[in-house]
């Protein structure tokens, strides 16, 4: 049975708030299983959970540090015992520490790092341990697994006082080729999805001040913010059946933000 004909068990990290809540939200309407990873924000989670279940999907919720890596081979032992396995793995759980380069402590480097690049690669592991279980190799097959990085414009644009989080963003894209190159044998589809800039907690010191959300709008030729709905439709599409021959590619899912935008009326 491919993964569409059944209910898809989808473990979202950092699905408490922002971007990740609203991928988990969004699987949860197509009535698929969502493990709502979180670390902090339990209230969030919670909501997380309700959104799912009034829409008709089903999940739990796991408490875990992503770069932890004992909680992270403990989230996934719970979540494919719970479901009988686990189809999806959407690495999204994400920080960002700012400070100009000379200021910058090893702490927020570290702390970037841990959870933003090491993070994937803990979660990406174990799902890659278990989709190569599930399925014998079989050309003509579907997918038997799925992954996606949730990463961001600052893949490839760079980003002057967040050295930290651009360097973590420029790794996973690394990280996703050189990983679907090795499992795309397996039937395993790896890809990214790098959104630009979406309204969430993350980045309100921006999109709530109006004088900076003006200066924002310079860098989108679309001329809006994206909600994390933007996103989560496309991680839905990259998740299903529908974009079976997708492997070892970055969405950008930006309003044009990688563009060049200065260049609309100059150059
Ligand atoms: C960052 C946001 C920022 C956006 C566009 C994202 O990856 O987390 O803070 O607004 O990139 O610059």
């Amino acid at each position: 049975m491919g993964i569409q004909e059944r209910n898809q068990t989808v473990l979202v990290t950092g699905a408490s708030s922002g971007i990740g809540q609203g991928i988990a939200i969004a699987f949860g309407q197509k009535k698929a299983n969502v493990i709502i990873n979180y670390h902090s924000d339990e209230e969030g989670a919670n909501h997380t959970l309700e959104m799912i279940k009034k829409s008709g999907g089903n999940g739990f919720i796991h408490k875990a540090d992503v770069g932890n890596e004992e909680e992270v081979i403990t989230m996934f032992q719970r979540a494919i015992a719970e479901y009988k396995g686990v189809d999806v793995l959407v690495s999204n759980a994400g920080i960002q520490k700012d400070n100009s380069f000379a200021e910058m402590t090893l702490e927020q480097w570290n702390k970037v790092m841990n959870t933003n690049l090491t993070g994937y690669f803990l979660c990406a592991r174990e799902a890659i341990k278990h989709f190569t279980q599930k399925e014998a190799n079989n050309p003509d097959a579907k997918a038997i697994g799925n992954i996606i990085f949730m990463s961001s414009v600052h893949d490839i644009i760079p980003w002057a006082g967040h050295v930290n989080y651009a360097s973590s963003k420029g790794g996973i894209l690394m990280l996703m080729k050189s990983l679907a190159l090795e499992v795309a044998p397996k039937k395993i589809r790896v890809n990214a999805i790098s959104p630009g800039a979406i309204a969430t907690d993350i980045n309100d010191d921006v999109w709530k001040d109006e004088e900076k959300l003006k200066e924002l709008m310079k860098l989108i030729p679309y001329k809006r913010i994206g909600q994390p709905e933007d996103v989560a439709k496309v991680a839905v599409w990259l998740a299903s059946e529908e974009s079976d021959y997708v492997t070892g590619t970055t969405i950008y899912v930006d309003g044009g933000m990688t563009l060049y935008p200065g260049f609309v009326d100059n150059g």
